[in-house]
Parts: C-alpha cells; sequence; structure tokens
C-alpha cells in the first residue's frame, strides 16, 4: 500500500559512520534514479555547517562506491540544510521547523542510537513538525527485548500513526533476500516441493569471516541473536515460509509475515547454543568478562499446517570461516529401490555474497556403477550494473510511502517472543577459534545429514 510521496527527507544522525557509510550512497544513488528530488536536511550534534557536511559527503561516496559529478552536484543542491544541535533542546527542532518551511509530508529518518529516539520523536510533536502526513523511518535494532520493543512501539506511536512508521531492516532491500519469495510463487515445480510433504529440514547459515570491525561497544550490548538472528533471518526464514499472500499490498503480504512468526514455537534453552570467538573480550568497547555472544545456533519448531514436523536451523557468527549467507532445505530421500541409501534432493539459496538459487539431484555416475554422481542444476544471475544497494532500495520506498519491506509492529513484537526467553536466560557461551564453525557444542545443533559447508565465491551481490 502507497502512501503520497514525502516531500522532504530529514535525517538525524548525519555526522555518523551510517550516515557515511550507507546513507550519502544511497542519497547519491537515488539520485541517479530519479527516486529522490526533494530537499535534504541533515541534523547532528557535530559541530559543523553545512560546507562542512557536504565535505563529508564528498568523502564518503569518494570512499563508498565513487562520485557522480553530475548525481553528486544535484545532491549537493538538494542538501541545503545542516541543524546543528542537541537533540534534547527546543531550538535545535524549531531551526528544523524553519528549514522544512511549508513541508506537510516530510520523512524523519532517525540513523541514530534507539535510546533517542523517545526524545526525538517528543521533541517533533513538540515543535509542531509532525503533522498527520509525516513519517518516521527507524534502524534496527528495534529494542532490545519484547518489553523494550513495545515501549518503543508506545513512544513512536504517540505521535506517528503505525502506517506512518517504517522500522528498516536492510535485509529486505536485498534482491536475493526478496527473490526468495518471488522465486517460491513464480515456479510452480518449486511450489508444489515446497512443505512437510517432501521438505525434511531448512538450514539457514549466516556466516561472516571478519569480526567487529571497529563496532565493539555497539556488538557488546547486542550480540549475535539480537545483531542478525531475531531480524535479518527471521526476515530470510517468512519469505521462506510464508503463504502467498491473498493480495500484493503491503498489508496482505505483512499479515502473512507475521503469520509464520506466530506459529514458531518461543525458544528454549536447550534449542540454543552459544558462542564467542578467542580474542574477542580484547577488542575495543568490549568488557573484559563480556558473556556476549558472537555465534549462535538455534533450532525452531514452527507448528502450521504446511510445517509442522520441519525442524529449522539457523547459525550466525563473526569471524567464521568464510563469508556467506545460504539457506539449504533438504528434501526427503526416495525410497531405496536402485541402491540402499539414496542421496538427498535440496534446494540452495545463496543470498550472499552472490546471488544463487540450485536444486542438488543424482544422477547416474560416468562408470554405471549404481553409486549415482550428485550434481546441482543452478539459476544465477547477477547484473552488478543494475543492482540497488539495500539502502538504495528501502529507503526510496520509504519516501515513496510503500511499507511492504518494514517490518509492522506485531510482527516485531512476535519476533521478541521468540528469542526472549533464551536471551534471559543467560546460557553458556561457549569459546572458538577465529576461522572455525563455532564451537564444538554447537554439535548439538545439526540438521540430519549435518550443515552444508558454503564454499567461497567471488562475486559480490548485496
Ligand atoms: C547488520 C549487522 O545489521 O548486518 C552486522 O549489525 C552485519 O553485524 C550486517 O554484519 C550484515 O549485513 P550485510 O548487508 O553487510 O551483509
Amino acid at each position: 500500500m502507497s502512501d503520497s510521496k514525502c516531500d522532504a527527507f530529514v535525517f538525524f544522525g548525519a555526522s555518523g559512520d551510517l550516515a557515511y557509510k550507507k546513507i550519502f550512497p544511497a542519497l547519491q544513488a537515488m539520485v541517479q534514479r530519479g527516486t529522490l528530488d526533494v530537499p535534504v536536511i541533515g541534523v547532528a550534534n557535530s559541530d559543523w555547517d553545512l560546507s562542512q557536511l557536504h565535505a563529508r559527503m564528498r568523502e564518503s561516496l569518494q570512499e563508498h562506491g565513487g562520485i557522480d559529478p553530475d548525481a553528486f552536484g544535484k545532491l549537493s543542491d538538494l542538501l541545503g540544510h545542516y541543524i546543528r544541535g542537541d537533540y534534547a533542546d527546543a531550538a535545535t527542532f524549531a531551526a528544523l521547523k524553519r528549514a522544512l518551511g511549508g513541508s506537510q509530508r516530510p520523512a524523519y529518518y532517525l540513523a541514530i542510537p534507539p535510546s533517542l529516539f523517545g526524545k526525538v520523536i517528543e521533541q517533533l510533536a513538540a515543535a509542531g513538525c509532525a503533522p498527520p502526513g509525516a513519517r518516521v523511518i527507524v534502524e534496527k535494532p528495534f529494542g532490545r527485548s519484547l518489553e523494550t520493543a513495545r515501549a518503543l512501539n508506545r513512544v513512536l506511536l504517540g505521535s506517528f500513526a503505525e502506517q506512518r512508521i517504517f522500522r528498516i531492516d536492510h535485509y529486505l532491500g536485498k534482491r536475493p533476500v526478496q527473490n526468495l519469495l518471488f522465486f517460491r510463487l513464480a515456479n510452480s515445480v518449486q511450489e508444489s516441493l515446497w512443505s512437510r510433504d517432501h521438505i525434511e529440514s531448512i538450514q539457514i547459515t549466516m556466516a561472516e569471516s571478519f569480526g567487529l570491525k571497529g563496532r565493539g561497544s555497539f556488538y557488546d550490548q547486542t550480540g549475535t541473536i539480537r545483531d542478525v538472528i531475531q531480524n535479518h533471518l527471521f526476515q530470510v526464514l517468512s519469505n521462506l515460509l510464508m503463504e502467498p499472500p491473498a493480495r500484493t499490498d503491503s498489508e496482505s503480504i505483512r499479515d502473512e509475515k507475521v503469520k509464520v512468526l506466530k506459529s514458531v514455537a518461543t525458544l528454549t534453552p536447550e534449542d540454543v547454543v552459544r558462542g564467542q570467538f578467542r580474542g574477542y573480550r580484547s577488542e575495543p568497547g568490549v568488557a573484559q568478562d563480556s558473556e556476549v555472544e558472537t555465534f549462535a545456533a538455534v533450532r525452531l519448531a514452527i507448528d502450521n499446517w504446511r510445517w509442522q514436523g520441519v525442524p529449522i536451523f539457523i547459525r550466525a557468527g563473526k569471524s567464521l570461516a568464510t563469508t556467506c549467507t545460504e539457506v539449504v532445505a533438504r528434501l526427503r530421500r526416495p525410497p531405496a529401490i536402485l541402491r540402499d541409501d539414496p542421496a538427498q534432493n535440496y534446494l540452495r539459496f545463496r543470498i550472499n555474497p552472490s546471488c544463487e538459487i540450485a536444486l542438488g539431484l543424482t544422477i547416474m555416475d560416468a562408470e554405471g556403477a549404481g553409486s549415482g554422481e550428485k550434481v546441482e542444476l543452478l539459476a544465477s544471475r547477477f547484473d552488478a550494473g543494475h543492482e540497488r544497494e539495500a539502502y538504495e532500495r528501502v529507503l526510496s520506498d520509504a519516501l515513496m510511502g510503500d511499507r511492504t519491506l518494514f517490518a509492522r509492529e506485531d510482527y516485531v513484537e512476535e519476533a521478541w517472543r521468540i528469542v526472549d526467553p533464551v536471551l534471559k536466560a543467560q546460557t553458556a557461551v561457549y569459546p572458538y577459534e577465529p576461522g572455525s564453525w563455532g564451537p564444538k557444542q554447537a554439535a548439538g545443533i545439526t540438521p540430519v545429514g549435518g550443515w552444508r559447508v558454503p564454499l567461497d565465491q567471488a562475486a559480490p551481490v548485496q
């Protein structure tokens, strides 16, 4: 469902890291593609002026994707205000109001720590900056528990109606993640296999070979489950398991996603193994006695008509053996007619670093000895020139008022309901060697047939 397009874009946190790495490149790409043509206002507490913000934008683009002189010029013209100030100070918002002029549909993007959301939202409302057409875009993590997510929702809903709140999960802006659902619904051959009748288990791996990349203090407050499982990987899961929507509007699609999470049983400590890579506690910003996980393996049970009895396994972590996000769904084995232990077919969806969809099959081996040879039918399309970066995609949609790729209040709360008790249980954290596949205790959370080791791939896709 698409509301009218916004008439101004205001981003809080304009001098921050996220703006530098992701937002400026996304804004330039939006100008290139013609999806950004409204005034842009940066707000932050750094003691800068507009020319310094422009200089920062130039540096950001030089480092992340390069400058397109034409688009950069247009973006510099659009970025006509920098509001410097304290988010607790009414004067900051009075200045914002002046800069907004007669805007009736401003979009406020809060690229700032969630602890500041409440303050900013209240000040926006008090300064008369939240007309009925205004919308707010918030970054993950959305809360750190069910309770805090609900409290945050209350704050946002105090000034913005639910349909005006855009909760970003940039994973939903990734084409391979959208493709999970598209591929399912566009191919009857796949959809006819897609249920407990044929699928034995599903595994999702999100491995990152790198560590904290200087984000120690953020990560030590977060951990793997909050950082990527409760949001990114549950979104992957929802796209994989949801029913076809009754209609293609945003609410019909989001209704089906919520239904998936409602069918997932709340995790117990037996369903989770947490790990921490050796050396984590010496990282800047990390507590010396930190019990925060940098790896988690999780077993989920889903109780609905289509999927009951099909176990879902998720593992994710930092400093692992490779960087790859991949889903593997194993099909039930055929009857043992030609050989005693027939191989399993599977469907494999690679999300990162390349976009691949593969069907694992068995053909007769070259000698005809009856052992069979495993092969893959590979469907893959990588068109870097036309690939939209995830942030460009989600910000364009938010500006246009299309809510499909954003998490709804009920979805976020269900996601927290699933992981909350385990987070509170503070289960053991087992050490693992950097470059490995996590702690040996993770073997307890392993699909029948084992985890598939993703092979390294070269071509990166966002
Ligand atoms: C972020 C997490 O949301 O997603 C990071 O905070 C993680 O820890 C990142 O590395 C992964 O997303 P992408 O798009 O970089 O693969």
